[in-house]
């Protein structure tokens, strides 16, 4: 990995903003990720991020921190909060905004416990592939405190194959639908491709069912986009 992503959020919290991130996948056309976003604070979040982070309580790890927005509205509000990502140039930004603990680090590399688990911005982008997911969901579980939760946002993206007879292109016979490759590039030069994952509620709650996880659906945004709490199975009903 390049890094390039961190290398815009240093730009931008550098005061050296010229130009956004382009980003496409394996179905869709470029799109520009606006750096100005990925500093949004708590009014500018989508509902579902605001709603998970009034849920949020106890310990957070705030998984994939990016620039640490929402660490930041946590830690501003007495919690205690870790904040990991695998960019360096993010965690860097992350620090540079006043995150108190933000580290370098993979979550499969993880191994504190927490009462709270975030992971925001299609968090189940992270698990890369349909095939990743019980690994993740695992591993996830294993950091969490008793009464823990995770708290993970993503949609359903089946609409991406919608023609325009109002019927749907995709191959039932290739990989899962959510599964896609990302595609982001900086001021002109290309990041190495990415898996990046979009998993629909059924599928989410059938992966935590298989690893001991409850699934609840939280809140159902305005475009096929969700919020779901997941809570160890053991810890009783939800
Ligand atoms: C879409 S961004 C979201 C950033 C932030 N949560 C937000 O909402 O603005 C996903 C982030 O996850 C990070 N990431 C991807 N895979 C990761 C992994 N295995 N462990 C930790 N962070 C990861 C990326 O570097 C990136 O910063």
């Amino acid at each position: 990995m390049k890094d390039l992503f961190g290398n815009a959020l240093l730009d931008y919290q550098n005061g050296n903003y010229t130009e956004d991130i382009m980003t496409s996948t394996s179905i869709s056309d470029e799109d520009i990720l606006p750096l100005p976003y990925l500093f949004r604070d708590f009014k500018d979040m989508p509902s579902l991020e605001q709603k998970a982070l009034k849920l949020a309580k106890g310990s957070v790890l705030d998984v994939g921190c990016g620039t640490g927005s929402h660490s930041l509205f946590l830690q501003e509000k007495g919690l205690k909060v870790k904040a990991i990502d695998i960019s360096k140039g993010a965690i860097e930004v992350a620090k540079k905004r006043k995150v108190i603990y933000a580290e370098e680090k993979n979550v499969l590399d993880e191994t504190g416990s927490f009462d709270t688990i975030l992971l925001l911005m299609n968090g189940t982008g992270i698990f890369q592939e349909l095939i990743h997911v019980s690994k993740y969901l695992s591993h996830l579980k294993s950091l969490l405190n008793l009464k823990g939760q995770i708290l993970i946002d993503s949609s359903d993206i089946k609409y991406m194959y919608e023609d325009e007879d109002g019927g749907f292109w995709i191959d039932t016979n290739s990989s899962y639908y959510g599964e896609l490759d990302y595609f982001l590039s900086y001021k002109g030069e290309e990041e190495v491709p990415m898996k990046w994952l979009y998993l629909d509620f059924e599928t989410l709650k059938m992966a935590c069912e298989t690893v001991g996880l409850k699934c609840e659906l939280v809140l159902e945004g305005k475009h096929f986009d969700y919020l779901a709490r997941l809570i160890p199975a053991e810890a009783g009903i939800l």
